[in-house]
Parts: C-alpha cells; sequence; structure tokens
C-alpha cells in the first residue's frame, strides 16, 4: 500500500526552489544592478524558507520519532545544524556583494555566491532524500496515514500566512497535475472558502494554461484527474 509521504509536496516545492535559482544565479551578469539584484532576492527568499521549514521539521516531525529512535533524530538535528551553517554563509555572501563597486569585483563576488548557492543546494537535495528515506521508515512503522497527516496539517497551521503563500507558489511550480488537483480538492473541502479561492487563483498564475484547465475540470466534475 502507499503510504502518505509527509514530505513529497513540501520537497517537491523546495526542490524546484533550488533548480530555478540555481539556474537563475548562472544566468546573472552581476555587473547588471538589475539581474543582481532579482539574483540576491531569490537567495534571499530560498534561505528564508529552507530555515522556516527546518525549524518545523525539528518542531512538528523529528519529535513524533524520538522516543522510537533517538540517534535518527540526533543525526537529524545535527543535519540542520550544518544546514543553518551553510545560510548563514549564504546571507555572508549577499552582504559581501554588496561591498563590491568595481565590476570586477562583483563577478568575482557573484561566482562565490553561486559557489555558496551550490554547496547548499547539494546538501539540502541530500538531506531531503535521506528524510524522505529514514525519517518516513520510523512514521511509517509507528503512525497511521491518519496521524501523519495530521503533523502535516499542524505544520501548515503554525506557519505564518505570508510564508505558507510563498510554500504554496513553489509547491504548485514543483508537483504534477494529479497532485496538484488532489491538494486542491482536500483544501476545497475542508478550508474555509476564500482559502481555496486564494488557493485557486494562485494555481491559475503559476500553472500553464493547459494544466491548469485539467485542474479545474476535475475540480468542477468532482473527480481526480490521473
Ligand atoms: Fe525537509
Amino acid at each position: 500500500m502507499q503510504r502518505h509521504n509527509i514530505f513529497n509536496q513540501i520537497h517537491k516545492g523546495l526542490r524546484a526552489l533550488l533548480f530555478d535559482t540555481a539556474l537563475h544565479l548562472q544566468r546573472t551578469d552581476f555587473t547588471n544592478e538589475v539581474e543582481a539584484e532579482e539574483a540576491l532576492n531569490k537567495v534571499r527568499e530560498a534561505v528564508l524558507l529552507f530555515d522556516e521549514h527546518a525549524q518545523k521539521e525539528d518542531a512538528f516531525v523529528l519529535p513524533a520519532i524520538a522516543e522510537f529512535e533517538p540517534s535518527v533524530v540526533a543525526t537529524f538535528q545535527a543535519e540542520h545544524v550544518k544546514d543553518m551553517a551553510l545560510s548563514n554563509q549564504l546571507t555572508a555572501s549577499v552582504e559581501t556583494f554588496f561591498l563590491q563597486d568595481a565590476p570586477a569585483q562583483k563577478i568575482l563576488a557573484g561566482q562565490q555566491l553561486t559557489r555558496s548557492f551550490m554547496a547548499f543546494t547539494v546538501f539540502n537535495l541530500e538531506h531531503m532524500a535521506k528524510e524522505e528515506d529514514l525519517v518516513n521508515t520510523i512514521l511509517w512503522r509507528y503512525y497511521s496515514d491518519e496521524v501523519i497527516l495530521g503533523m502535516q496539517q499542524e505544520i501548515v497551521r503554525n506557519t505564518t500566512p505570508w510564508l505558507n503563500d510563498f510554500f504554496s507558489k513553489w509547491m504548485l511550480r514543483g508537483i504534477n497535475t494529479a497532485e496538484a488537483t488532489s491538494w486542491l480538492q482536500a483544501v476545497q473541502a475542508t478550508a474555509p472558502d476564500v482559502v481555496f479561492q486564494t488557493l485557486l487563483n494562485k494555481a491559475a498564475e503559476e500553472l500553464p494554461g493547459a494544466r491548469f484547465e485539467r485542474i479545474a475540470s476535475a475540480l468542477a466534475d468532482g473527480v481526480p484527474t490521473a
């Protein structure tokens, strides 16, 4: 039986954020002020969302497995500390960039920033894969899908709305059409209408027209798409 993967949707969103930002950095001419500012803003957004994500896992997911597998919890807490060090290094690279005036220095600072972002990306791709392997195995052993889904909903309830808004944008960009349809159907069935309409509008903005049409028609018919 396919079990509920608490990380699936959020990690797909976070990977979309990493890939998009990494590609954007590669294409940035750091001597162009507008391009550089845009790239730095994307890096800041990534740092913000990854920090928030790690804090929520520390608060709502790791405690659920602590009594069964304390050593696994210790390993992931240590990884979150390493992640924080990489975020701090990235933030320092962003600040260093702003201290540069000469074009040649800006190019060098841009290269340094790009390297820091790649290190952050590599670490987080491996970290997320490990969570999906090890943490899921433990969650599935000790908890029902209903309880696991409850943990996921608890995280959303305890996240500031404007941050949820950023996460939703990246999740919509990172998941497939069937997943987006199920997500919207679940929100339609359980959340206030204003929350559903906001997410639906975001889906219309973020997804290519043909994909959004498939979701909209499934919502109208009340059946899941494949
Ligand atoms: Fe995670």
